[in-house]
């Protein structure tokens, strides 16, 4: 009967369905949303049988503490992927790289102190990223490159010195930054993130207060409050030293290119910068574009006050010609009238030529 073959046919495929997802013992799921949910079961390490077309995988307050390299490599179609509330301080550099569905990636309260350079290639869709909660002294250059997706990004509660404006430029659909709790230090490692900042909360981004630890001065102040002014030594510095004032924030430099004409002449994008150097002045700082803007205006506000005044003058010179040629003509004309008359047409012609 092909009838009842198309309905046991029909179950066959539901049973099917149901075995390619089954849940890994003790964690629960949801075969509708293909979500994963391992939280608080006190784990040590990820289990082996997550289903491969899981799409949502939780895995909140266990104790995984260490990650082996190709634990996610059968998830790729895994959209959403929580590790928050665990031990993790060292992460693979290709831990993630075949989550390219990734969506949200939370690493939320770990001991991540470093984080790889190469760790979030190939995310493409990644929008939510949260590193908050860590041990992070620094964030490599280069390691948000591929993550034209990315719109929220949580940096908070770190340890958190410095940043480099390099690093977030490639972000460009970024639309929130967290950056508060960390022990800022606001100097002149921090003058071009500030620039950034600016660019960013000018664009329409968020991003929450970033109160500097250090100088003593500026203990509390947000660095966006701290008028750009303080740091004019820094271009003094600068201008002193050659360009070697950021040398102590990252890797040796490569003295392979002058560097004065490259920081003259950084406005262009393309320029490729050298291995290892601080990255500078990919485009002109806001204060710059600013004072630019005004020396404009001013210039256009002086031209016209200069037309106004040449108006005025020429003006100025034909109504005293004008004047003479009529005193000339009077002079003439004295001798044949009387002079109450005289007086009398003066004051007509002087009105009606005023
Ligand atoms: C991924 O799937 C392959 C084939 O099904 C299997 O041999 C391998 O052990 C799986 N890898 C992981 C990390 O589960
Ligand atoms: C961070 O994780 C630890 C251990 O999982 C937990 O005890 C603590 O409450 C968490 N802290 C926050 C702020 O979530
Ligand atoms: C995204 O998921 C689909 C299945 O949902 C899969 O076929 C595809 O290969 C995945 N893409 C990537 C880049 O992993
Ligand atoms: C220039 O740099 C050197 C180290 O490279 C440093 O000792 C010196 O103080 C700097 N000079 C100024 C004026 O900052």
């Amino acid at each position: 009967d092909p009838g009842v073959r198309s309905v046991l046919a029909y179950w066959l495929s539901l049973c099917a369905a149901d075995s390619l997802f089954t849940c890994p013992s003790s964690c629960k799921c949801n075969s509708g949303s293909l979500e994963v949910d391992c939280s608080g079961l006190g784990l040590s390490s990820i289990p082996s049988d997550i289903p491969t077309n899981t799409r949502i995988f939780l895995f909140l307050n266990n104790k995984l503490s260490t990650l082996p390299g190709p634990v996610f490599s059968n998830l790729s179609a895994l959209q959403r992927l929580d590790l928050s509330n665990n031990f993790l301080d060292q992460l693979p550099q290709n831990i993630f790289s075949d989550l390219g569905n990734l969506t949200e990636l939370q690493l939320r309260n770990n001991s991540i102190r470093t984080l790889d350079k190469d760790l979030l290639q190939q995310m493409a869709l990644l929008r939510q990223l949260d590193l908050s909660i860590n041990g992070l002294a620094q964030i490599p250059s280069g390691i948000f490159d591929d993550l034209p997706a990315l719109r929220l990004l949580s940096l908070r509660s770190n340890r958190l010195q410095s940043l480099d404006r390099v690093t977030f430029e490639p972000l460009v659909s970024l639309q929130q930054l967290q950056v508060g709790d960390n022990p800022w230090e606001c100097d002149c490692n921090l003058r071009d993130f500030k620039h950034w900042m600016e660019w960013f909360s000018y664009r329409g981004g968020k991003i929450d207060q970033l109160a500097c630890t250090l100088p003593k001065e500026l203990r509390g102040k947000d660095m966006r409050m701290v008028p750009m002014e303080m740091f004019n030594y820094c271009s003094q510095l600068e201008d002193e030293n050659g360009s070697t004032v950021l040398d102590n924030s990252g890797p040796p430099c490569t003295k392979g290119s002058p560097t004065p004409s490259k920081s003259k002449s950084g406005t262009e994008p393309e320029v490729e910068p050298s291995v290892g150097c601080p990255q500078k002045q990919r485009y002109r700082p806001v204060s710059v574009r600013r004072a630019i803007g005004t020396v404009i205006i001013a210039g256009v506000v002086c031209g016209i006050v200069c037309i106004m005044m040449v108006v005025a003058a020429a003006y100025g010179c034909i109504y005293a010609s004008l004047m003479a040629k009529y005193h000339r003509e009077l002079k003439k004309r004295q001798p044949l009238m009387g002079d109450t008359e005289g007086e009398h047409e003066e004051q007509k012609q002087i009105s009606s030529v005023a």
